[in-house]
This record gives structure tokens, sequence and C-alpha cells, in this order.
């Protein structure tokens, strides 16, 4: 099949190589020139495991290219499928949809055949009757454009995996949908065959779909920390019980590694814009736990403040912090809403000296940050240091010898914000530890 994909950031970029890789021909548009010719050279403009391989495999065998016009994706295909971001009001916590629009305004004019927009999006429920109608207004085919709604849940950092091996397609449809339905099961064909399950609904529900998985799944996130609040007044230990809890199977591990808490360009965002639009719905009640969700993950950052105002006094001017990790999570260089990076900062307006390092997210971590410091070599970051945080869990740093590191500096002292590191052997090693989520 041929088709396109408006919009390639992380999620259409990764959406546009997958269709490839399933064996169709993709036509990839985004308006930024300068990713339209990195993408084209078979690279992703981000880090994102197994991406840059797919890239330059589908440019490579002719299945895959990318442009910056909308009137050739109109000419290349009859789905279109929609990827552009919906970032958060400047200012406001509602998502703002101008990309959306104006990507489906640029879009309409050239639209001179029926065709199906497949928008993936994450956007407030309610939308999709909004982008129909820009559709029929500014489109010369008119009521012959069929939209439908296919959320998108991939993982950052699994999100090739993710879109090949889905756990489930949910495909939005209008009443009056069957030529969606058909094209959109033919695009997805691979992966409804190996089983996928794959709900068809209506457009509500499926705009809904998004916002209300990561609103659950941040709220799971939060309940273990709320619960690990506790663990550190009584002794207990918040990982062994995210274990405990974790082997009921109707609860499951999964989302449960108490910490830091979440961060990321989609679980904070999607949990502020939910509830912003439950607000505008008078449905304000149906998310309180939402709000409490958010809260508690704010506390999380502001404990391994305190923390540190424990170990190093009320006054950190003159003191060297070093912060092992940078990026939101693992195997990512995304630094957006990076819990890490929020405590890090914080740690400098309190006048202490602060050294960031990270295996892959240094570069944007700098441009966001200039006035932090950085060191590539997780070692060489603990020299003179008068306290080390660990903030975003890299595999890498748990293998680090932390006898080998303490020779680095004349104050051994770590706060383990993920619970990952074996405080006994940083114990014997000379350290003294705190660990987040336990006494
Ligand atoms: C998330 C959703 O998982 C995905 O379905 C959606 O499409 C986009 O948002 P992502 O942002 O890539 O994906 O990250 P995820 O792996 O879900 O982690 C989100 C945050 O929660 C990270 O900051 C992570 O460190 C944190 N987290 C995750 C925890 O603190 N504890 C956990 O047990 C799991």
């Amino acid at each position: 099949m041929k088709m396109t994909v408006i919009g390639c950031g992380y999620l259409g970029a990764t959406h546009a190589a997958c269709m490839a890789e399933l064996g169709h021909d993709v036509l990839g548009m985004d308006s930024d020139i300068d990713k339209v010719h990195t993408l084209n050279t078979g690279k992703a403009p981000f880090f994102e495991r197994d991406l840059d391989g797919l890239l330059a495999k589908h440019t490579t065998s002719g299945r895959l290219r990318f442009t910056a016009s909308y009137r050739e994706a109109t000419d290349f295909a009859d789905l279109h499928f929609i990827g552009v971001g919906t970032p958060p009001q400047p200012g406001n916590d509602a998502y703002d949809l101008t990309h959306l629009f104006d990507a489906l305004t640029k879009l309409a004019p050239s639209l001179t055949t029926p065709a199906v927009i497949a928008v993936k999006s994450t956007v407030p429920v309610g939308t999709a009757p909004r982008v129909a109608k820009i559709l029929r207004e500014h489109a010369p085919a008119g009521d012959l454009i069929e939209v439908a709604w296919n959320p998108e849940f991939l993982r950052e950092s699994f999100a090739v995996d993710d879109t090949l091996r889905p756990d489930r397609l949910v495909l939005g449809l209008s009443t009056d949908h069957s030529w969606a339905e058909a094209l959109l099961r033919q695009a997805f064909a691979k992966i409804i065959e190996s089983g996928t399950p794959t709900i068809v609904t209506d457009w509500a529900t499926a705009e809904l779909a998004k916002g209300a998985a990561n609103s659950y799944l941040a709220t799971k996130i939060s309940f273990i920390n709320a619960m690990t609040e506790i663990c550190e007044k009584t002794g207990a230990n918040g990982t062994a019980l995210a274990d405990i809890l974790g082997h009921d199977h109707r609860i499951g591990r999964h989302g449960m590694q108490p910490g830091l808490g979440f961060g990321g360009g989609c679980l904070p965002k999607d949990l502020a814009g939910f509830i912003s639009r439950a607000d505008d719905l008078d449905a304000d009640q149906a998310v309180g736990i939402l709000r409490e969700a958010a809260a508690v993950n704010a506390r999380r950052r502001q404990r391994v403040i305190d923390l540190t105002h424990e170990e190093l006094g009320t006054d950190l001017r003159g003191k060297r912090i070093t912060v092992w990790g940078a990026a939101f999570k693992p195997e990512t260089d995304d630094i957006r809403d990076s819990p890490a990076l929020a405590v890090a900062q914080a740690l400098h307006n309190l006048g202490a000296t602060v050294t960031i390092t990270d295996p892959k997210a240094l570069d944007n971590a700098r441009k966001l940050h200039p006035e932090l410091d950085y060191v590539e070599d997780p070692i060489a970051a603990v020299d003179d240091s008068d306290l080390l945080l660990h903030l975003t869990e890299w595999p890498h740093f748990t293998t680090i010898d932390p006898r080998r590191l303490a020779t680095r500096t004349a104050n051994p002292k770590v706060i383990d914000a993920r619970g990952i590191l074996n405080t006994d052997q940083w114990r014997d090693a000379g350290w003294i530890t705190r660990t987040l989520g336990r006494a």
C-alpha cells in the first residue's frame, strides 16, 4: 500500500519507518526541512534504539522517503497518518492543537479525491469532529474525506518494537466509516494477523484511550511512590513492597518501580491535559485522583532535595554535587520534563555546583541548561564531589565499581533515587548511602 505520515517527530518518524518495514511504500512529510534532510539520509534526529537501522534499510530500499511538501504528500497516497506534536499551550495545561489544525489546513486544499485521514496525535476528547469540519470546509473532496482516530501507545526506547508489535490496535471511526476501516485494516494487516487485539470504536473512545492509558500509568507509578513515603517513615523497604504487590497478578510489577517518579514528553503532559479537559467538561471530580498523582510525583523531586540538605546542610553554596543521569529515563536522549534535570536545576538554584553525566543526553541537556557542568565519564564526574545523586537508572551506572569510585572523592555519599544500586556493596566500599523509598 501507499501511505503518508504527516509530522515526523518521535511518533511520526517511527511510524513511517515501521510501515515501510511492514512492506508499504511510505512518504513522510514534515515542514522542518533539516529534519527531512536528516531522515532522508537514513538517520533519526534523536536517539531511538533500532530506528536508525530501519530508516537506513528503507531509505535505501526505496520504500521510504521524506518531503517537506504537502502537495507531494496528497499526490502520493489516499491514506494519510497524522503524527504532529500536540504540546501543552504556553502557560497552560491544555493541549495546543495549533500544529494539528495548521497541518490539516495546509493538507486539505490538495485533497481533491477521496482520502482517509488517520490521526495518531494525542488530543483532548472532542477533537475529531473539529478535524472533520476543517477537512469538509477546506478539502475540494469535502465529504469524501473520512477521518479515523488511531492512537499511538509507543514507549520511547521501545518505539520500534511497540509499533510493530503493539499491545492493541485502536481504530476510532465515525458511523459512516466503511472505507477508512478497510484501508486501516489493510495497512495494519500483518499486525492484525499476528493476533493483536483490534478494537474498532467511536471517535470519542479512541481519543480518550491514550490520555486514559497514560493517566493510569502515571497513577500506578505515583501509587507506589506514595506508599514509599510511608516506607520512609516506618523503616519499610519500598522496593520489597513493590515486589510483594507486583506478584499479585491483578496488580503486576510493571510500572511499580518506586523512585524519583515519572517525566518525559508524554506522561506529565497527558496527565495535565487530561485533567484540563475534564475541568472543561465539568468532570473535575473524576480526575481528583490524577491531581493527587501529579502532586505525589512533584513531592518525589522535592524529597531528593530535602535529602541533599540532610546530607550537606541548609546552605548548599560551595557544595559540589554530581548527578548521574540527565535523560528522563534510560536508553533515550530525551530530556523533556526530566526528573533528573529538574532536581539538578533546583540544586544549582540553591547555590550548589552541579556536574552532570549521562551516556546519551548530554548534548540536549547542555543546550537547555548551559549553566550546569557536564562531564562524559561517570567516574571522573565524581572527582572532589560532596555528594553523588543517582537520578536516571542507566544500566551502565550499576556496573561501576563503588570501590574504585570511592577513591575519587573525600566525601563518599550517595543518594540512590531509583532504588537499584547494590547498597550493601556500596556500603562495604565505604559509601554512606541513602535510598529514596527507604528509611
Ligand atoms: C509513556 C507510555 O508508556 C506510552 O504508552 C505512551 O505512548 C507515551 O508515554 P514513555 O514516556 O516513553 O511512554 O515512558 P515510560 O517508559 O512509560 O516511562 C515514563 C516515566 O515513568 C519515566 O520517567 C520513567 O522513569 C517513569 N517510571 C516508569 C517510573 O518512575 N516507575 C516505573 O515503574 C515506570
